[in-house]
């Protein structure tokens, strides 16, 4: 059976970008066909300036939001990846195996240390070995595929970059995983601002679906989203790009060809408004399981609990393989 890892970082409150990018197609499609695991990879938030309290409402936050999207935990493993030591502890062998070169390249690098530099922060070194830890994510497991948007796949050719490396320098130890993307929304863009993609950390509210945005606030921010000048309804992301991901998301959200979608409407002002309703009638059911899941906060300790356990079942083996390989001297 194909295995399925992906994660999610808790560094802001989720949004349409995670949903439509990720966690939607995780609850419709990867749990029911593979063997499936997704994780709140909480340590991958420490890699920016961060507020403990913060990090840890935001990863029970997350977590409830992923149950809240439908994933089942019959069906497949919802954990928090500091409640598995197994990532940490093949990370660190990955360092061994990547460069500092092909880390420095990496564009979330660039242009998160570029930022925090401009801010006159200084940069954490975690930020740099990020992919390494994303990489053990994932090998731990031995992941075939890693649906994720587009944002994502640069990590996950370098995670193939290692896999790779590995198995040629130290015999076969990891499956070699690929990135899958929707065919749609893969990469949902700011609002405000559609040369952007629409980011959790980001500090530009109204730019932002949330997940647990009212109705009124999520009609409110796609009427008043930016768009293109001109004004007829033209799918293109170069020259229209307000427009295009105004496209994308309600074709997301409907199932259907954005594309074609342009055809259909004359005014932006329609789109605007049919992409709102699409969204709030997309977001209902989550935000009404999220209310309920609210009211049973021992419901999800009992998940993660028992995910991360089974978790832990399945990286063990597969890190001390990797140990082993490697030239570590098993503990007697
Ligand atoms: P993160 O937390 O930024 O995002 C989680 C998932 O949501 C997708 N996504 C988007 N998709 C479309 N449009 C957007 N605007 C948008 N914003 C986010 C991301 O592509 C991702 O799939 N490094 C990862 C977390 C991670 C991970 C892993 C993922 C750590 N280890 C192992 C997969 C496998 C991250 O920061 O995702």
């Amino acid at each position: 059976m194909t295995r399925v890892f992906s994660g999610i970082k808790p560094t802001g409150h989720l949004t349409l970008g995670n949903y439509l990018g990720a966690m939607r197609r995780w609850a419709d499609v990867d749990q029911h066909r593979s063997e499936a695991l997704f994780c709140i990879v909480d340590l991958h938030a420490l890699t920016v300036d961060h507020d403990p309290a913060r990090v840890r409402r935001l990863s029970r936050q997350g977590a409830t939001l992923l149950l809240a999207s439908g994933l089942d935990p019959d069906l497949c493993t919802v954990f928090v990846q500091s409640h598995v030591d197994e990532h940490a502890r093949l990370s660190y062998v990955l360092e061994c195996v990547a460069t500092d070169g092909e880390m420095r390249r990496m564009i979330q690098y660039r242009e998160k240390s570029a930022r925090e530099r401009e801010r006159g922060g200084s940069v954490r070194l975690s930020l740099l070995t990020y992919p390494a830890l994303m990489a053990a994510d994932i090998l731990a497991y031995g992941a075939d595929e890693v649906p994720v948007g587009d944002d994502q796949r640069q990590h996950v050719e370098l995670t193939r970059d290692l896999a790779a490396r590995f198995n040629q320098r130290y015999g076969h130890t990891f499956v070699v995983p690929r990135a899958t993307r929707p065919q749609v929304a893969a990469r949902v863009m700011n609002l405000q601002d559609p040369t952007s993609k629409m980011g959790k950390s980001d500090d530009s509210g109204p730019g932002i679906v949330y997940l647990l945005d009212e109705p009124n606030v999520v009609r409110k921010k796609i009427m008043r989203a930016m768009t293109d000048s001109g004004s007829d309804v033209v799918y293109d992301r170069e020259t229209r790009p307000g427009v295009t991901n105004l496209l994308e998301i309600l074709a997301a959200c409907e199932g259907s060809d954005p594309e074609k979608l342009s055809g259909a409407y004359e005014s932006y002002g329609a789109l605007k408004k049919d992409t709102a309703e699409a969204v709030v009638e997309l977001l209902r059911p989550v935000q009404e399981r999220h209310k309920a899941l609210c009211a049973d906060p021992g419901y999800v300790d009992g998940v993660l609990r028992a995910g991360a356990e089974r978790a832990r079942g399945m990286a063990r083996p597969q890190v001390d393989a990797a140990y082993r390989a490697i030239g570590l001297l098993p503990a007697g």
